[in-house]
């Protein structure tokens, strides 16, 4: 399984130490975007976005709880191997299909993140032209909640549409993730992991990766 950092519960200070103590050890980071509408909570602009991207290496996925995800197309610099995560329930948004066609001309890649009372079916027209499916085991908004054991469901349905479909979008969890429940996600078929305070509470960051890293790979060798 993949595990991509959350920057937002990381040391805004010395996100640059981070992100070159991190860039050798993890798949990628994952950047929260909230503007104080979409959910009660505000976090980077699109310059704090565009100078990660200068400052890593590696994959970017720029996870938009926003209420317009289109305007943020033109103010970002992303590169190919980022990915674009937008909400199917954004409100700003006429139609998914329109903003997927906006993201993919600019060549980068695209996910869709479904909040968790959103129905996984949800996603089913959308599967061919998605790189990525992010599934909400928290509500959007903050770092450190319960993970909720009902998006578990929402797994087997997207794999089941991936074989018939012959697609190989991957599919994505966000929030509450740890110790206590990686090996089984990577286990039901996650591919990757978005993860905040599961490595920024502790105060060996690097452990807290490395174990995670540890604890779902057993899980995998264990299959
Ligand atoms: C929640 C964010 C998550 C959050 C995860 O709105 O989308 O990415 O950073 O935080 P943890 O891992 O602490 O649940
Ligand atoms: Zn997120």
């Amino acid at each position: 399984m993949k595990i991509y950092p959350s920057l937002i519960s990381s040391d805004i200070l010395k996100l640059g130490e981070t992100l070159s103590t991190f860039d050798t050890l993890c798949d990628g980071y994952h950047i929260d975007i909230m503007d104080f509408h979409f959910v009660p909570n505000l976090t980077w602009g699109p310059q704090f976005v565009n100078a990660f991207v200068k400052a890593t290496s590696k994959p970017l996925h720029v996870h938009l709880m926003v209420d317009n995800p289109v305007a943020w197309i033109d103010v970002l610099d992303l590169r190919s191997i980022d990915s674009f995560v937008f909400h199917f329930e954004s409100p700003g948004l006429e139609q998914s299909a329109k903003i997927i066609e906006k993201i993919k001309q600019k060549n980068w890649r695209v996910g869709m993140a479904i909040n968790p009372e959103t129905a996984v079916s949800e996603t089913f027209p959308f599967l061919d032209l998605l790189d990525q499916v992010l599934l909400m085991s928290v509500k959007p908004g903050f770092s450190g909640q319960a993970f909720l054991p009902g998006v578990i469901d929402k797994i087997g349905p997207l794999l089941e549409q991936r074989d018939q479909l012959g697609v190989s979008f991957s599919i994505g969890i966000d929030g509450g993730v740890a110790q206590d429940n990686i090996r089984s996600l990577s286990k039901n078929g996650i591919d990757f992991a978005c993860v905040a305070s599961a490595i920024f509470s502790p105060e060996d960051h690097v452990q807290a990766l490395k174990d995670l890293y540890a604890t779902s790979e057993n899980e995998r060798s264990n299959l």
